[in-house]
């Protein structure tokens, strides 16, 4: 009986082992943890904080906060209206986005701030965010209110100084759109260069899956 068990319990370690050892050289499939895989994929999860509280003036001239907007997810983009090509194109793709959505567009409201306080005066951003969403909010602020917002997406904005003294200066940005929650919490980024139909499959994922309280 005891050598039985003894005999038993040898080759259920050997097994034991084998199973293991198959593990690890990827013989069975073993679920993986981590940003690959599940419904969660297109979310780029960031260790870093992103978002804050912010005080800035719309495009009707109305000051407003970030806690004006709690209940809607914020789809946020930082840039400037002399901005000859980045910013259209990416407004424009956060526009195709939200028409992809249909009805689901409702529950996101698309926010432009702009780095170029100076010259994005409220009257300067009513005439231009008409040109995209009719959603579109353009909101600015004194100096120290847009550096605040930038600072707390971590937006890097700089003026440079054109060759040509008279021509318009440019402004150097970082050109991310941020997807925050209902609650204003950082859900994802949507890097340079995301293609409409991916912004609103992710938006439609994560509205779908994580709906407004
Ligand atoms: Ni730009």
């Amino acid at each position: 009986m005891k050598r039985d068990l003894l005999i038993g319990l040898a080759v259920g370690l050997v097994g034991l082992a084998l199973v293991v050892a198959a593990i690890g050289l990827g013989y069975i499939p073993m679920p993986r943890f981590g940003a690959e895989g599940g419904r969660s994929s297109g979310l780029v999860k960031s260790a870093l904080k992103v978002g804050g509280p912010f005080t800035l003036v719309d495009h009707t001239g109305k000051t407003v906060t970030d806690a004006d907007f709690r209940g809607r997810y914020l789809l946020i983009y930082f840039g400037y209206t002399y901005c000859p090509d980045v910013c259209p194109t990416t407004l424009q793709t956060m526009t195709e986005a939200l028409d992809l959505l249909g009805e689901k567009a409702e529950k996101v409201q698309p926010l432009f701030i702009t780095v170029d306080p100076e010259r994005d005066t409220v009257k300067v951003l009513a005439d231009y965010v008409k040109a995209f969403h009719p959603r579109l909010v353009g909101l600015t602020g004194t100096a120290d209110q847009i550096a605040r917002a930038a600072k707390a997406y971590g937006v890097y904005y700089a003026k440079a100084e054109p060759s040509d003294p008279d021509a318009p200066y440019l402004m150097d940005h970082s050109s991310f759109v941020y997807l925050m929650g209902p609650d204003g919490r950082y859900l994802t980024v949507f890097p340079h260069g995301t293609t409409p139909e991916d912004m609103a499959a992710t938006l439609k994922d994560v509205i779908d899956n994580r709906s407004a309280p």
